[in-house]
């Protein structure tokens, strides 16, 4: 291809993908598959690697992260990022509305609500529609430069959308992490002994100030629009006269704002909104700590400006915190399948946002020590969303004289094995220690592992703890006689136990036995990267520590954990065991991860001449889409070689294999024949990192396309 239309290909690529970016993480509404996205993506990091010169920073390629900053620059607002005064009741909001009302000498005024978002405010800046540089609000005069950070937040826009595009704009808003993104990392950072944030706030923020942009890119960050700050526009009759059109306006540019952001007609009406938002609050899938109401017409808020650190137009008017304070009355320790002690507090039974606390998490030695929790202290709890209740600090003047220091324990408290620090956590350095025994089967038989529905928790715990069960290899020798044998197990009980496990034998997948195993580090990602390259658990184990490092999403630290996971006597053993009990799960190398289900599954390619419609990187990730791999060079392995025009020698070498060759029309049926319109049962996971990609939501599956053809036409 001649370099312009290189140029011209990835253009029209990059305005594809952030398109379906848009519909993914903005609108809500994917229209493509996981598949057909990749194709694209695909396609044009192939065309970035073999054309540098096409490099821009504003590629949907680079929302994955670049190479780590030095340091964070200071960066000074052109306009100030002032700061809100609050309303601690709806009185102080009468309060503001009347003074309002006073400096305008009106009582009619229209106000913008929006919730009040808990993360952290944040300047996006485009020119020309392009986004140039991030900045965090600092003291609202100086903040801190965080452009490589905030490129990877996927529902911001790097290039803005649509035909009314200011010359220069500032975008205001927050970078938020939803509570279910935000439970999903601290789990992830418990189990790799990394800092555990306190809410997601914290996690938010931590996020954005990291120096690794990858790190950035691995947190489920959002940003959503709440205002502007400097615009210009390329062409006079445009502009925007109330805060309303400035947030229709944010949409139509490509932005999110708060779906819950709305217009009142009054200062009753955002009244009324506030406890409506109080009271639906813990519903929303992120933390909003109040509600921020507006003078809508940006004629009036100029008529009102500012005080010295506050807009006299606006005001948070903020919820009573989810937050109580209780007796802390005692810390225990809790053991994880990767052996970590978790200090959790009991407490003095307390009711907050809805259920009575009892139990509440101190995370590890680390929290307690920096907050110096003591037993009978007074402390603050507080329970965000659906996340688990967390200590949050000690009212020092209510502490007792007698108030006790706690030691964490130096030794298991289960097996009395040395507890050593690893990080910030502290670990059982007893592999067959009988509380890690308990939760890695209950791990392995768990939906993150091998999904034995059928095997209860519970039961686990009460055969491992008679001894029944001490690896899980035992459980596929496991009779529903024994079963029986206990006061509580019903035949029926029993027989779905047996059969679970049975099931799990007969058509387990390689990555869920690879992920049920609790090897550390090794999540359901990198146990789907290893049985996409891998016949078994034996190859896996032979592989030498340094080449696991070649596979995606593998670095050093996994390589490591999974090098020394294979070395050890116990775990040759437990393969053993697995092999005599016939539990033998295999995987798919060389075949896309869910490409068995795909039309031309399993299928080689090689294409040679001149395609007449297509350029060959297209032709290939067709193929690709469809389950099948495109060969470089010609084999037996080779099913189909696809002759273009002057094709050359690999035809004259393909017959001597006695390959079947097809011209372009042939291989267009092909592609296009019933079955390979047919759908894939399920989407094929992607290559490409979880957080850069959209997924199909199963709740708002795509529509078939008529055929993946569509996809060439762009
Ligand atoms: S408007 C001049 N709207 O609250 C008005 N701020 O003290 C500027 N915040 O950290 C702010 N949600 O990031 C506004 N819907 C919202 C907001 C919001 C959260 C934060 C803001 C800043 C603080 C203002």
């Amino acid at each position: 291809m001649a370099l312009s239309d290189v140029a011209q290909r990835a253009a029209l690529l990059r305005e594809k993908i952030e398109f379906h970016n848009h519909r993914y993480y903005v609108l809500d509404a994917p229209d493509i598959s996981d598949a057909e996205y990749d194709v694209l993506y695909r396609e044009l990091a192939a065309l970035e690697a073999d054309n540098p010169e096409l490099d821009d920073p504003n590629s949907p390629t680079k929302r994955v992260g670049s190479k780590p900053a030095d340091g964070f620059t200071p960066y000074e607002h052109v306009m100030r990022m002032y700061s809100l005064d609050n309303a601690m009741d709806l009185d102080e909001w009468f309060t503001f509305t009347d003074r309002v009302s006073k400096g305008l000498d009106r009582e009619d005024v229209e106000y913008w609500a929006d919730p009040k978002m808990d993360g952290l405010a944040l300047e996006v800046i485009y020119e020309d529609g392009r986004f140039v540089r991030a900045a965090t609000r600092g003291d609202g005069h100086t903040g801190e430069d965080v452009t490589h950070n905030i490129r990877t937040i996927m529902n911001l826009p790097l290039v803005l959308r649509g035909s009314n595009v200011p010359g220069l704009l500032e975008v205001r808003g927050e970078v938020v992490m939803s509570d279910k993104g935000f439970a999903a990392l601290n789990d992830r950072q418990r189990e790799a002994g990394e800092k555990i944030f306190a809410n997601p706030r914290n996690a938010a923020a931590g996020s954005v100030r990291q120096l690794d942009p990858k790190v950035a890119a691995s947190r489920p960050l959002r940003f959503m629009g709440y205002g502007i700050g400097r615009v210009e526009w390329a062409s006079s009759g445009f502009g925007w006269t109330n805060q309303g059109a400035i947030m229709d306006g944010l949409i139509e540019l490509g932005f999110s704002i708060p779906p819950e952001a709305k217009l009142c007609k009054s200062k009753q009406e955002v009244a009324d909104y506030f406890i409506e938002l109080m009271e639906g609050r813990d519903d929303l899938p992120y933390e909003i700590d109040g509600v921020v109401a507006k003078v809508n017409s940006l004629e009036m808020q100029e008529a009102l400006g500012f005080t010295s650190r506050a807009p006299r137009w606006a005001l948070a008017l903020k919820f009573p915190a989810h937050q109580v304070t209780t007796k802390l009355n005692d810390i225990r320790i809790q053991l994880g399948r990767t052996g970590v002690l978790t200090p959790v507090a009991e407490l003095e039974p307390v009711p907050l946002a809805g259920v009575v606390v009892s139990n509440a998490t101190l995370h590890n030695k680390g929290y307690i020590e920096e907050r110096d929790f003591r037993i009978g202290d007074t402390v603050l709890i507080q329970r965000a969303g659906d996340v688990i209740p967390q200590v949050l600090s000690v009212d020092m003047e209510k502490r007792p004289d007698d108030a006790q220091k706690y030691d964490f324990p130096t030794s298991c408290p289960v097996c009395e094995s040395d507890a050593v620090e690893d990080g910030e956590a502290v670990r059982c350095t007893n592999d067959a220690c009988p509380a890690k025994t308990v939760q890695r089967i209950i791990h392995f038989v768990s939906k993150a592992g091998l999904d034995m529905e059928g095997v209860g928790k519970k039961w686990v715990q009460r055969l491992a703890e008679d001894g029944v069960l001490v690896s899980p290899a035992d459980l596929f020798t496991l009779e529903k006689t024994a079963l029986l044998k206990y006061e509580g197990m019903a035949d029926k009980s029993a027989a779905k136990f047996i059969a679970a496990i049975a099931k799990a034998k007969e058509d387990a997948p390689l990555w869920r036995l690879m992920a049920g195993l609790g090897i550390r580090h090794v999540g359901e990602q990198t146990a789907r990267t290893l049985a996409n390259n891998f016949e078994d658990m034996e190859a896996i184990g032979a592989v030498p520590r340094d080449d696991l490092q070649e596979l995606d999403d593998v670095g050093p630290i996994v390589a490591e954990s999974l090098y020394d996971y294979f070395q050890s006597e116990e775990t040759k053993l437990l393969m053993e065991r697995f092999k005599e009990a016939d539990f033998w799960p295999l995987g798919t190398p060389d075949v896309e991860e869910g490409a068995d289900e795909l039309p031309l599954a399993g299928k080689v390619f090689i294409f040679t001449g001149t395609l007449p419609d297509m350029k060959r990187p297209q032709a290939q990730a067709l193929v690709e889409a469809q389950g099948a791999t495109a060969a470089k060079s010609i084999s037996k392995k080779v099913d189909y070689v696809v002759a273009g025009e002057k094709a050359g020698s690999k035809v004259g070498k393909a017959e001597k294999l006695g390959l079947v060759v097809i011209d372009f029309d042939e291989f267009m049926e092909l592609i296009q024949s019933p079955k390979a319109e047919s759908k894939p049962k399920s989407e094929p996971e992607s290559k490409i990192k979880p957080d850069s990609k959209p997924k199909a939501k199963p709740d708002s599956k795509p529509e078939p396309k008529s055929s993946l053809l569509s996809l060439l036409d762009l």
